[in-house]
């Protein structure tokens, strides 16, 4: 049974140097920014101190035992063994995604998102100069899914990427292998490449299903390229190390020619810490889940006694609760009333999607206490 994991007390947090804890003023509750409030885990800090110890301090070349290490973890977690030979290093996912992008696009071609989706990815398209198109995911009440019908239209007017968040932050939702099979046939009719951020994937609570998309068939395989790192579940966003992996012969040498700063970029503690959390740390990502897993049904629960006007659907992975404010009557970007009288800072649903205004996302990976807090907080806000 893996202990459970629990977050530091506020006096200890606000201590933190990271963004989440200095972008705000102190009398603020700070729950935007996707990381968390729990130490890392213990193997995590035996093999960064072994570093510091020595003074291993230098440069990231190849790091093998990383790639083998997830391979594991990824053949454990969802019955994908990734080819060793397929997998490349990058900065972090952000910088992965967009370098392979750029290998495989002219500017002006069109890559497409399913909004709500992760802010950055539509700063991404902005950044190879592609026109982005929005392929909405279809919004009933809290209930989303992929829209297959505007996806193939899309693919059909000439689409050359489509950038997938699998699993799909902000809503919460997974998307099942027949769905992501249906996307590998219909990018396989069209010659579109699917680049799949599954940096949340590690977080899936039990009872849910994850599925890689490499997995899912022979199509997918010769359409789509994965990019994702150990930063999201295992808390080590600031270390800077990500992974590509993709199978497809045909475009192993236009990837091969992204800039080899992509790789070089990228830290040598961060592929420490990926290779020591994907080899030696499942039972701490367990007692993190378990704590999540709490804190989830927490916010259900809060939700209920205290503000049933927030919609709410319970997410099927990770720590972000995607929350539906439009009948709190707070103007406009609702997040702006909560910062200035709430003192709770929350993403704006705006970040994800121009229609999603009156949204928020809010970060539950932190302790029952400031979550409790933070719906006092919106409380007081009303
Ligand atoms: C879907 C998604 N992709 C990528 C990232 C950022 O990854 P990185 O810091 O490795 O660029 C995040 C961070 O929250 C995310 O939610």
């Amino acid at each position: 049974m893996a202990d459970d994991i629990r977050a530091f007390p506020l006096s200890e947090l606000r201590k933190r140097k990271s963004v989440k804890w200095r972008q705000f003023p102190s009398d603020v509750l700070p729950l935007p920014v996707a990381e968390m409030d729990f130490p890392i885990a213990e193997e995590i800090k035996v093999a960064l101190r072994d570093m510091i110890d020595r003074s291993d301090t230098g440069y990231l070349g190849p790091f093998p035992e990383m790639f083998e290490a997830f391979k594991n973890f990824s053949s454990a977690c969802w019955g994908w063994s990734p080819d060793l030979s397929q997998m490349r290093i990058a900065t972090d996912v952000g910088v992965g995604t967009v370098e392979v992008i750029r290998t495989l696009i002219n500017p002006g071609d069109r890559v497409v998102l399913n909004s709500p989706v992760y802010d950055n990815m539509w700063r991404w398209v902005a950044e190879v100069k592609a026109e982005l198109v929005d392929v909405p995911l279809i919004e009933k009440g809290m209930e989303y899914s992929l829209d297959f019908d505007g996806i193939e239209r899309a693919y059909k007017a000439g689409a050359k990427v489509h950038i997938l968040c699998s699993p799909h932050n902000p809503v919460g939702v997974i998307f099942t292998k027949s769905e992501l099979a249906r996307i590998a046939d219909l990018a396989k009719q069209y010659g579109v490449i699917v680049v799949s951020d599954e940096i949340h994937a590690a977080l899936t609570y039990p009872g849910k299903t994850f599925v890689p998309f490499l997995s899912v068939s022979d199509s997918a395989r010769e359409v789509g390229i994965c990019v994702t790192s150990a930063s999201k579940a295992f808390n080590l966003a600031g270390l800077k190390c990500a992974m590509i992996i993709t199978e497809i012969e045909a475009l192993k040498d236009r990837i091969n020619s992204m800039p080899i700063s992509v790789a070089f970029r990228a830290s040598l503690f961060g592929a420490v810490a990926a290779t020591a959390a994907f080899e030696k740390s499942r039972d701490w990502l367990e007692g993190a889940l378990k704590t999540l897993d709490e804190n989830r049904k927490l916010i259900r629960a809060l939700i209920d006694s205290k503000i049933p006007a927030i919609g709410y659907r319970i997410p099927d992975f990770g720590y972000l609760a995607w929350l539906d404010l439009s009948n709190l009557g707070l103007g406009e970007d609702p997040t702006k009333a909560i910062l200035e009288k709430g003192k709770l800072a929350i993403n704006s649903g705006s970040f994800y999607s121009p229609r999603h205004a009156q949204f928020a996302r809010l970060n539950f990976g932190t302790s029952a206490e400031n979550i409790e807090e933070a719906f006092n907080r919106i409380l007081r806000t009303l």
